[in-house]
């Protein structure tokens, strides 16, 4: 105890000093926001390309038992003790093909989200098609119900190249699915493209970039092939001696989609999405979550959860998901604690997947600014034309978005690429095969 003579105060400190500011109560109590992200794992084929966790020739009662079980593990999830209550921003129904549930499947699916979660009454609520399994009814259903972004898998406008890669449209039923989406009502539409491809030749990737843009969609996404093991196209490529196209004739298709989206008037929402300000506010809300790591809590199968930093992800076969939701037991498959190390680097790379990180959300974030952790490396991929940085946001140059993942692996430290350990599995990096 301190007595001071000249005050006569007798100073005791019972704890740590602070000082309490008046305070706007709504604000303080505010659920955290978050997204979601549900997983339908069924397709009406398997691409060639594609690494998802889906299944093809499901019958209409599995599907209704998955859809059963899914409305069941987003029902618990409230009593998870670890977790705040949150506030849905964003919806997304990926997959897998959403589509080829019903328009009342999903629409239960998202009823049953209102019923747990406080969903925002201006949420994006998104799901994902493939052409053919768009219909008019179902679309209408959906607009009505309150699903505001619709996106379809076109890849390519291409007959042959649709029909080499599996993909379970044609150019038909492209036009009829654009016809249904637009007649519903649906603005925020976005439609997936996809490079290099076995037999894409600059030409004919051309002639799908400008057939998407003159569809007039507001968003178009063209993804860079990503060959993950356990698919058709590793096995053709490491065995039977296929190739993609050259390197050069890659990051040529990659540059002439980026010019020519820009000329119509896109802009970029990600590395490789982007989006028409005219025609949306942004390229994808539940994305921006996906990204930049805010919380998204993940359902069903194979989903993932990142919510700060508890990382976990649910088992992948499908019949073992639906009897342990029915059994009440765990559907969890493996998961991880991040470090702060680990979630410092994860929001530096993700973030500069959507195209910039900003320097007051990390020190908000972290407690520490970003020059402080990165101001050397920053400067280095600043001064060979990767970045731009102007005192407040770090952002991709153009060089910096075609070699995107040169940009990431400069973040990585040894222990993000050494090898998974006996009961660990790697996560996160797929192969890139090159010339
Ligand atoms: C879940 S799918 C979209 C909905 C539907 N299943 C479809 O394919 O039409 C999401 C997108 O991932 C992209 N994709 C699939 N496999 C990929 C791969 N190996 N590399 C890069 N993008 C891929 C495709 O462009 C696809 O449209
Ligand atoms: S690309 Fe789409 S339709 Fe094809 S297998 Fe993958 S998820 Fe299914």
């Amino acid at each position: 105890m301190n007595i001071q003579k000249d005050k006569y105060i007798r100073r005791n400190i019972h704890t740590y000093p602070f000082n309490y500011t008046y305070t706007d109560f709504e604000g303080f109590f505010r659920k955290e926001d978050a997204s979601i992200y549900i997983h339908i794992p069924f397709c009406s084929t398997k691409c060639h390309f594609c690494d998802y966790t889906v299944m093809v020739n499901s019958k209409e009662d599995l599907r209704e038992a998955y859809v059963q079980a899914l409305i069941r593990e987003i029902e618990t999830f409230p009593s998870n003790p670890v977790f705040p209550k949150f506030r849905i921003e964003a919806i997304y129904f990926g997959g897998g093909t959403p589509g080829l549930l019903t328009a009342e499947q999903l629409i239960r699916i998202l009823q049953a989200c209102r019923d747990t979660f406080e969903v925002a009454p201006d949420a994006e609520i998104a799901v994902e098609f493939d052409p053919r399994s768009v219909e008019q009814d179902k679309t209408n259903a959906l607009f009505d119900a309150g699903f505001t972004r619709f996106s379809i898998g076109i890849q390519s406008f291409d007959e042959a190249i649709l029909k080499e890669t599996n993909r379970p449209h044609n150019r038909h039923d492209i036009d009829q699915a654009v016809t249904a989406i637009r007649n519903s009502g649906f603005t925020h539409v976005n439609v997936d493209l996809i490079y290099p491809l076995i037999g894409l030749t600059p030409e004919i990737w051309e002639d799908s970039v400008k057939r998407a843009i003159d569809l007039e969609m507001a968003c178009i996404t063209v993804y860079p092939l990503e060959v993950w093991e356990n698919t058709a196209y590793h096995n053709w490529i490491m065995k039977k001696g296929q190739k993609l196209p050259l390197i050069e004739e890659e990051k040529a298709m990659a540059l002439r989609a980026f010019e020519l989206l820009e000329d119509a008037g896109y802009v970029t929402g990600s590395t490789s999405g982007y989006f028409h300000p005219a025609r949306a506010e942004n390229y994808c809300r539940f994305l921006d979550y996906y990204w930049r790591t805010w919380p998204m809590i993940g359902f069903g199968v194979s989903s993932k959860s990142a919510i700060h930093q508890f990382m976990y992800t649910n088992i992948t076969n499908v019949r073992q998901y639906i009897d342990r939701i029915n059994a009440d037991e765990p559907v969890l498959d493996f998961s991880t604690h991040l470090s702060k190390e680990q979630e410092i680097r994860r929001v530096m790379i993700r973030g500069l997947k959507v195209g910039d990180v900003y320097k007051s959300d990390f020190r908000s974030r972290f407690g520490v600014s970003m020059d402080l952790v990165y101001g050397e490396l920053l400067r280095a991929l600043q001064d060979e034309g990767y970045l731009t940085d102007d005192g407040e946001q770090v952002r991709l140059t153009r060089k910096g978005q075609l070699y995107s993942n040169a940009v990431w692996e400069r973040f990585y430290v040894e222990e993000d690429l050494a090898p998974a350990k006996t009961g660990e599995v790697k996560f996160g990096l797929s192969e890139l095969i090159l010339d």
